[in-house]
């Protein structure tokens, strides 16, 4: 058994005992200094070099027993360096680097409650959370958190609206702090996370990491500051006149508070603060937990050529399953997904997700997957009934791993979810409750999540690395039949810096057929190549190859790449990339030599440029590079390609034009002699 291992490069320092109230990076650059005024208030300031960053912002919970926003006093602190490194299950790169400095602020409420914050500061940012001891006080209702960003200069976030159905929004951008205090516009409250876009050019990235049992918090600006808005739990009329957010029970450690604070976009996207701060992993063998590419039955019910609900035109059955089963051995793809296998889909309302329709043999299914060496992703479609789910968890994920099931796909297609609590937000206390038992229980039965209509994503892949990617973004379905025409080029120029930053996507990459039978004014705004390189810029350890096996076979030259292209990395690079523009990702494959890289653009037209400088220097690589043809672009011309292959080292430089919605992709494959 391997789990994850932690290499120390520096023995964890306790340096004791200490009443200065503020902790520096490890490089020095950073400062954040905790502030406990004289009536009790308690607050905290960032800076960096010198200058301050986040003004004076105050901090505090109110809980229905007690408000804890002041009268406070000091009891002690405590401050440790810890400079480890620790090995990823799967992931952008092996090996993770966590170097901070910590700081715990030990405090007492007038009431007696105790109440704890932990600072960790690190060279790309930092991170804090409220703890509450083991104490006499056993349970707290929690209705607001005064946690607060007063950021010190203009400041503009890429957000969408908190209310975002599953977070299936179009990102944009809004002044969150403007020039002069008078400027600030009061925005819609935002989904956390939100990447900001500071008026000095440097980044920062706000969010939150390990929700396991609190709400998910989302984000407005009042005042100048962005402030915490705590999703509520719905039962409104059980306290009346204010919402309860959550209720805890002692000791309890809320979720880090975190946001990363880069000069570069690179480093931003190179920041594992948030993984840092989720505690490591739980599950003792990892073994049977594998990164995997996979095809399904699903692009066809988004293009209404195939039906989830038994019928003339229904998808999941063996003869078709059998077909992409053995399409996917004939082409080194992992897995199969197939959605609409249960009964349950004519009317949402009563999934079974242990009873097959009459035209799916799983018996049959379970054994040519072995003897073809190709998965079977299972689907548990919930519509949002949460609480029956979770209730046959031991039973529905017997049956899949009995049937050598070893990844499921869920799903919760309901605004408003009914958890065992009732009818709640998805992103509500009781649903993130909800998510994570789902993970547990998996993970005992050996099978990995794929989560649909989720949370949104908080590291907590650190700690069940069975939780191996995540919707809760405007996928690639959207583009089948939404009626606004399907996603700008832009969209997916912007994922990169702030969905994804929260964790892996399935965004379900690669279409290569872009006419639209369902809405023809609908389609992907995107060209072949940008298809493809979001294979490498859409970081997803299940990563799909979302089309049917008859059009990939249409550009069988194309789809070698997404054959080749892996789905788990030695090492991430973002080369080059601007928000809402472009994006250009270099990756090496885990336990290889090979790289690939991906590039994709806006409706703008683009020169890459990329040096080869991450190769290993005095070897020789066989580059193959996939293209957009000179004449393309994304509304007429989607097809036209180029695959031209090449020796290089690390001397050489690609330069390459990206079309209008195009892109490129780039496979390098040491030559050994
Ligand atoms: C929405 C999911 O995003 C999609 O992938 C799935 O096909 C449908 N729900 C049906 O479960």
């Amino acid at each position: 058994m391997k789990a994850y291992f932690s290499i120390f490069l520096f023995a964890v320092l306790l340096i004791g005992c200490s009443r200065d109230l503020s902790v520096s990076s490890p490089d020095g650059s950073l400062r954040a200094s905790f502030e406990l005024q004289e009536d009790g208030g308690i607050g905290y300031t960032i800076e960096r070099d010198g200058m301050t960053i986040i003004e004076s912002s105050p901090l505090g919970l109110m809980a229905e027993e007690v408000p804890l926003g002041n009268g406070f006093h000091l009891i002690g602190t405590k401050k440790s360096h810890t400079n480890s490194a620790w090995e990823t299950i799967w992931g952008e790169e092996r090996i993770i680097v966590d170097n901070h400095n910590r700081m715990l602020i030990e405090l007492e409420h007038e009431s007696g409650v105790k109440m704890n914050i932990e600072f960790k500061v690190f060279n790309d940012g930092f991170g804090f959370r409220y703890l509450f001891p083991e104490q006499s006080l056993k349970t707290l209702t929690i209705t607001d958190e005064l946690t607060s960003y007063r950021f010190s200069q203009a400041a503009e976030a890429w957000s969408i609206p908190w209310r975002t159905e599953y977070y299936e929004g179009l990102w944009s951008k809004r002044i969150i702090r403007g020039a002069s205090d008078e400027e600030v516009s009061s925005a819609d409250t935002l989904c956390s996370p939100i990447t900001i876009e500071f008026g000095d050019g440097t980044y920062g990235f706000v969010h939150e990491a390990a929700l396991t049992d609190y709400p998910a918090q989302n984000l407005y600006v009042r005042e100048g500051a962005l402030r915490t808005y705590l999703t509520p739990w719905r039962q409104e009329d059980v306290h009346p006149g204010h919402e309860v957010k959550a209720y805890i029970e002692t000791p309890f450690s809320t979720p880090w508070r975190m946001v990363v604070l880069t000069k570069t976009l690179q480093d931003m996207v190179a920041s594992r603060i948030m993984l840092n701060l989720n505690e490591p992993c739980k599950i003792e063998d990892t073994s049977w937990i594998r990164p995997m590419k996979f095809m399904g039955i699903w692009w066809g019910m988004h293009i209404k050529t195939m039906t989830w609900e038994q019928g003339p035109r229904h998808g999941a059955t063996t003869e078709n399953m059998e077909r992409y089963m053995r399409f996917a051995a004939e082409h080194g793809i992992d897995a199969v997904l197939a959605e609409g296998w249960n009964k349950g889909w004519e009317d949402w309302k009563h999934f079974d997700f242990t009873t097959p329709y009459d035209d799916w043999d799983i018996d049959y299914l379970s054994r040519l997957s072995k003897s073809l060496g190709v998965e079977i992703v299972g689907h548990n479609e919930t519509g949002g009934n949460a609480a029956d789910y979770e209730a046959e968890l031991d039973y529905i994920y017997r049956y899949h791993a009995d049937h050598g099931i070893h990844a499921i796909k869920t799903g919760y297609v309901a605004p408003i979810i009914r958890t065992m609590d009732g009818l709640q937000w998805n992103k509500g206390q009781s649903g993130v409750r909800h998510y994570r038992k789902v993970i547990e229980k998996a993970a005992k039965y050996h099978i990995m999540i794929d989560n649909h209509e989720p949370v949104m994503p908080t590291g907590l892949q650190r700690t069940y690395p069975n939780l191996v990617t995540q919707e809760g973004v405007r996928g690639q379905e959207w583009n089948a039949w939404s009626e606004d025409g399907g996603s700008p080029c832009e969209h997916v120029t912007v994922l990169p810096y702030t969905r994804i930053l929260a964790g892996p996507v399935d965004y379900t990459p690669g279409v290569f057929k872009f006419e639209n039978p369902v809405i023809p004014t609908t389609r992907v705004h995107s060209t072949l190549m940008n298809q493809l390189g979001l294979f490498v810029c859409f970081y997803s350890p299940l990563q799909m190859a979302c089309d049917l096996p008859e059009h990939y076979m249409e550009h069988a030259d194309a789809f070698k790449f997404i054959e080749d292209v892996p789905c788990d990395w030695e090492k991430s690079i973002l080369v080059d990339g601007a928000i809402g523009d472009f994006c250009i990702f270099a990756r090496q494959g885990r336990g290889t030599s090979d790289w690939y890289i991906g590039g994709i653009t806006d409706e703008e037209a683009r020169k890459a440029v990329v040096p080869l400088n991450m190769l290993e220097k005095g070897k020789t690589y066989t580059l193959t590079l996939y293209r957009d043809g000179e004449d393309a672009d994304w509304e007429s011309r989607s097809y036209a390609y180029k695959i031209e292959e090449k020796e290089v080292t690390s001397a050489d430089t690609i330069q390459v034009v990206m079309a209008k919605g195009g892109g490129f992709a780039a496979k390098l494959i040491e030559i050994a002699y």
